[in-house]
């Protein structure tokens, strides 16, 4: 088959509207930022729309095209990957590209015919449904009794949402063959705790144990009554400082959501000594490297207190995505919610990889903790695993 005709069959087959899903992958160059492309289709204001979503190392990008306009997207990505798998609704397709445009088409109509659900891919981005009663958001007054979401509480409710999809992201990255225990620090009122026990153990039906920690007894005592009375039965809290628990050796899930200044970072280290694969973390304030930050060269900028701040707080959470990455993490620094639903907005995912850093990952490193001549607490905490 010839490249042209390959094109043109595969946009007539996008026009019958019975796309399930199409990754496309293999980057032509290998120093390509843009890793691979998923294609999905999904219904915008009643109109068939192709969802683009952009693979990068560390981030996610979407872009939502019209099927007319989408030949032109499918050129510029041809211009950059050599592979395609599409999922019809009766046939699956894989298209190879050789070099030289060379031409492997395969398809396999051998399987169940499968649906297509526009109006579920648009509610997908809510894997917890805004029209079915959750018996564990009723009881955190995020529904009301006959299970709708109450107004002041979307914005909750959206971030459950959020959170359970990283959740569900995760889930190739946790062991099949045993218990996944899970530990979720700075669990406060624990919403997401709840979230996660839900989507996991009674949506997945996976084996948990998970245990949230905090230091706020009351907050603690009423966690455990509403997971007694939802019958969690695998659900504990725990009230302790994240610093002083010592009572795991394995755990193979860490989440930590809002834990403020270094609390942060003692979860992190705790996740690294138990060989954490998963670890999901979205920082709150900063103060540690405020308080450090001595870099001259940087001055224009944190001469003034609240960029200094802000510089302050991503940069930490750099060094923490980094430090990660060296001790064996592939890591990204992802956008947790849309920023008008909270200005802690940046979450860190980690899965472990056990690669061991490249000589220029340290380097990286270094020469940015010198340049801000600063001394992380994270860093010496896992000083003896890089
Ligand atoms: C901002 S709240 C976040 C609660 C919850 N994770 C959420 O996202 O809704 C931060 C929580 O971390 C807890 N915390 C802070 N430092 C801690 C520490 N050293 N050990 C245990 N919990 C801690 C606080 O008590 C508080 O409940």
């Amino acid at each position: 088959m010839e490249f042209q005709q390959m094109k043109e069959q595969f946009l007539a087959l996008l026009q019958e509207q019975t796309l399930i899903y199409a990754t496309i992958s293999q980057p032509r160059q290998k120093s390509n930022e843009l890793k691979r492309i998923k294609l999905k289709p999904i219904q915008l204001k009643g109109v068939y729309t192709i969802q683009i979503e952009y693979q990068y190392e560390r981030i996610l990008k979407h872009e939502n095209v019209k099927l007319d306009a989408f030949a032109h997207h499918f050129d510029l990505l041809l211009e950059q990957f050599r592979q395609i798998h599409a999922q019809f609704t009766d046939q699956s397709i894989q298209i190879q590209l050789s070099k030289k445009n060379k031409v492997l088409w395969k398809s396999d109509k051998t399987q169940q015919q499968k649906q297509v659900n526009l109006s579920h891919n648009r509610k997908k981005q809510y894997l917890l449904d805004d029209a079915t009663a959750y018996p564990f958001l009723i009881r955190l007054g995020v529904q009301t009794e006959d299970g709708k979401v109450k107004k002041q509480k979307y914005d909750k409710f959206k971030q459950i949402n959020r959170f359970v999809e990283f959740i569900d992201d995760s889930l190739a990255h946790l062991p099949e063959d045993r218990q996944i225990r899970i530990l979720d620090f700075g669990s406060g009122k624990s919403y997401l705790t709840f979230a996660l026990y839900h989507y996991l153990k009674i949506e997945k039906g996976l084996d948990i144990r998970v245990t949230g920690l905090d230091l706020k007894k009351e907050v603690i005592e009423e966690c455990n009554r509403i997971a007694q009375d939802l019958q969690y039965d695998d659900l504990q809290f725990l009230v302790g400082d994240i610093n002083d628990y010592n009572e795991e050796t394995s755990v193979d899930m860490v989440v930590t959501l809002h834990a403020c200044d270094v609390a942060t970072d003692m979860a992190l280290a705790r996740a690294v000594k138990w060989g954490a694969k998963v670890i999901l973390s979205v920082p709150c304030c900063q103060h540690e490297l405020n308080r450090q930050l001595n870099a001259p060269e940087l001055d224009i900028m944190t001469q003034h207190g609240l960029i200094r701040e802000r510089f302050a707080a991503l940069a930490t959470d750099s060094i923490r995505a980094q430090l990660l990455t060296l001790v064996g993490y592939e890591t990204q620094i992802l956008e947790f919610i849309d920023m008008e639903n909270t200005p802690k907005n940046i979450l860190i995912r980690a899965y472990f990889t056990g690669k061991k850093a490249t000589q220029e990952e340290r380097i990286k490193y270094d020469s940015f903790i010198a340049l801000l001549n600063v001394n992380p607490f994270l860093q010496n905490e896992l000083k003896n695993f890089m």
